[in-house]
């Protein structure tokens, strides 16, 4: 976190016509600057710099903010980075948090793989030993800008010549062999190389610093598997990196998309064609920690994997990992047989395109596959299909986003939602089959009071759960937010016991509310991270007129012109300060719990 006296000293500072002008050639006309504007296509200028007020706007498309919005729509970073890089410019110190102790113990390993690195990269250039591999990267495409861009290097076809080489820079073997730059093997003395006569390509963190490296073999007929990687060492835990992520965070950012490919070479490959927006997950499915990445970086996840079983399984798995990190997973179905690489390499980046713009949403693309496969033509059929779907349903963390997949599901099925809510609930295969049985059974128990709401219905049951976070919603969320009435009724009924006291089975209340608090205590899921699930909900119950607000304001200011689109323009920024405040209070509110009702 940088402090905001820092970030409102940088604003001040940093000139914003200045600041733009390096990026969109701008023209004085009166107090303003007028430019061609860089967020959309158009002929004549319609973007325009107001220094006084800080801001910039553009009349054709809408566009607007300060100058920390606009590095980070026009350059794809984040805030932080952002203010960072105007802080440097402007000379202002932003102070930093003193380096963790764990990092001091890191040094010697980041030493000795930096060290492989570089080895590796003049081994490439090495007019003798690095021909071959040249020669490999030249067949496959790679020209040398890419090779260069992404540090790609070669490891020679010899025992011991990375070991040799780091010995001389004092580095000894214990150190070596924990960074996973030699191995030790009971039947011969010495140790080592691990990668030897492959083309290497570093894995990095998002920080750039190389932590591991992969080792291509160069041709079909050598030994040993196509890749080798390397082992757990203190820099690299497998699952955590996504390749690649380093080079092209910012134009994820950018795109507010990420395209998921499986391999090193898919990843170069695509790179190297200015899609700059890739991450690859090295041949495994995604992990949690990979996913969560992901996620912050962009919200939709677009998945370019084989498209053969296990590719396929791959995908779905990767998905729901995506869906539960928050994110939206879509599928981008290639042709049987080729990967990203050949596809760019055969066409070019044109040719991947129409299978971008073919990309569909995950729970689509699996209801696809089943449709095509006859699942849902029979009873037993539908079954086996929901135990298909159900771990989807169950991952998809975003409300919207679930609501939307259940209604899609029970139309598609034709199993009720009802019955599908209690099914995604229910993880007990009894639980499941009492709930199947109601699927052929017409008519079926009386609907249970929902409240078609999934934020308010999410906050009353973590609410119900645990009252004690009544204290931190009491001030913040007053009963009115609530749109459905009977969650409004419950809310209120919920407040007004909290500062009594005593059991929720005394709560008063009337019957519909009752029920509903029934139910909610009665509801079996398991939330995984009730915490942020819990400020989620508030957040978005709290913006909710804020966000409608923001909406009307966008058509109004494409519709407004002159002084009235000045004045709505103001109004927008205020609004988006506002947001930011508001949410920033939820989150130091939840954080702080105070302790009003809590014995
Ligand atoms: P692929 O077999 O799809 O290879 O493995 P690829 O990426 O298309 O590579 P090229 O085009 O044949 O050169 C996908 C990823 O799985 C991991 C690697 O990360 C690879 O990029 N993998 C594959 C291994 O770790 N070891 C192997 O033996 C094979
Ligand atoms: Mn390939």
């Amino acid at each position: 976190m940088i402090p905001d006296r820092i970030v409102d000293e940088v604003r001040e500072r940093a000139d914003l016509v200045e600041v733009i002008g390096e990026h969109v050639p701008l023209k004085r006309a009166g107090k303003e600057f007028k430019g061609l504007c860089p967020f959309h296509q158009e002929k004549t200028p319609s973007f325009c710099v107001v220094p006084a007020k800080g801001f910039y706007k553009c009349f054709g498309c809408g566009e607007s903010g300060d100058v920390f919005s606009f590095l980070m729509k026009h350059l794809g970073l984040s805030f932080n980075e952002s203010v960072e890089k105007l802080a440097a410019r402007e000379g202002i110190e932003i102070p930093r948090r003193d380096a963790r102790p764990e990092e001091d113990a890191l040094a010697p390993y980041r030493e000795a793989v930096a060290f492989a690195a570089d080895f590796y990269q003049r081994q490439l250039r090495e007019p003798r030993a690095g021909e071959r591999a040249r020669r490999y990267l030249e067949d496959r495409g790679i020209g040398d800008e890419a090779a260069e861009r992404f540090l790609l290097g070669y490891a020679p076809a010899d025992w011991r010549a990375l070991r040799d080489a780091a010995h001389r820079h004092g580095f000894d073997d214990q150190l070596l062999e924990t960074a996973g730059l030699i191995k030790r093997s009971e039947k011969v003395d010495e140790p080592y190389d691990r990668l030897r006569d492959r083309l290497v390509f570093p894995t990095t963190d998002v920080r750039g610093r190389v932590i591991a490296f992969g080792g291509r073999a160069l041709g079909a007929d050598a030994k040993g598997p196509k890749y080798l990687n390397s082992p757990e060492t203190p820099l690299y835990q497998k699952g955590n990196e996504l390749y690649g992520l380093a080079w092209s965070k910012g134009a994820i950012r950018k795109e507010g998309a990420a395209l998921v490919v499986e391999g090193y070479m898919d990843y170069v490959s695509l790179a190297a064609r200015e899609i700059e927006n890739v991450a690859a997950t090295l041949g495994t499915a995604m992990s949690p920690e990979q996913a969560r990445t992901l996620v912050r970086y962009a919200g939709q996840t677009l998945m370019l994997y084989d498209s053969d079983t296990a590719g396929l399984r791959a995908t779905f798995r990767s998905g729901d990992e995506i869906l539960r990190a928050g994110g939206h997973p879509l599928v981008v179905t290639l042709p049987p047989g080729e990967d990203p690489d050949s596809v760019v390499r055969k066409g070019g980046r044109e040719a991947l395109a129409p299978f971008l713009d073919a990309a569909v949403d995950i729970l689509e693309r699996k209801l696809q596959i089943l449709e095509e496969r006859g699942f849902f033509e029979a009873v037993d059929g539908v079954r086996r299909a929901l135990d298909g779907l159900l771990p989807t349903l169950r991952a998809a963390k975003d409300p919207t986003l679930r609501d939307i997949y259940v209604d899609r599901v029970a139309k598609r099925t034709g199993v009720r939602r009802e019955t599908l809510e209690q099914e995604i609930a229910a993880e007990s295969p009894s639980s499941r089959r009492a709930a199947t049985q109601r699927v052929e059974s017409p008519g079926g128990p009386p609907p249970s009071p929902r409240t078609h709401d999934p934020t308010e219905r999410l906050l009353l049951l973590l609410l119900a759960r645990d009252p004690a976070r009544l204290e931190q919603t009491v001030d913040l969320i007053q009963p009115e937010a609530f749109r459905a009435e009977v969650n409004r009724e419950l809310y209120d009924a919920l407040i007004e016991h909290a500062g009594r006291g005593g059991e929720l089975a005394a709560l008063e209340t009337g019957a519909a509310a009752r029920s509903l608090l029934d139910e909610l205590l009665g509801d079996p899921v398991e939330l995984t991270n009730p915490d942020a699930a819990f400020i989620d909900a508030v957040e978005e119950l709290l913006l909710r007129p804020q966000l409608k607000r923001l909406e009307e304001l966008q058509q109004q200011i494409a519709r407004a012109q002159g002084q009235e689109q000045d004045r709505l323009l103001a109004e927008k920024i205020r609004l988006r300060r506002l947001m930011a405040e508001k949410a920033a209070t939820v989150r130091s509110v939840a954080a702080r719990g105070t302790n009003r009702w809590r014995k």
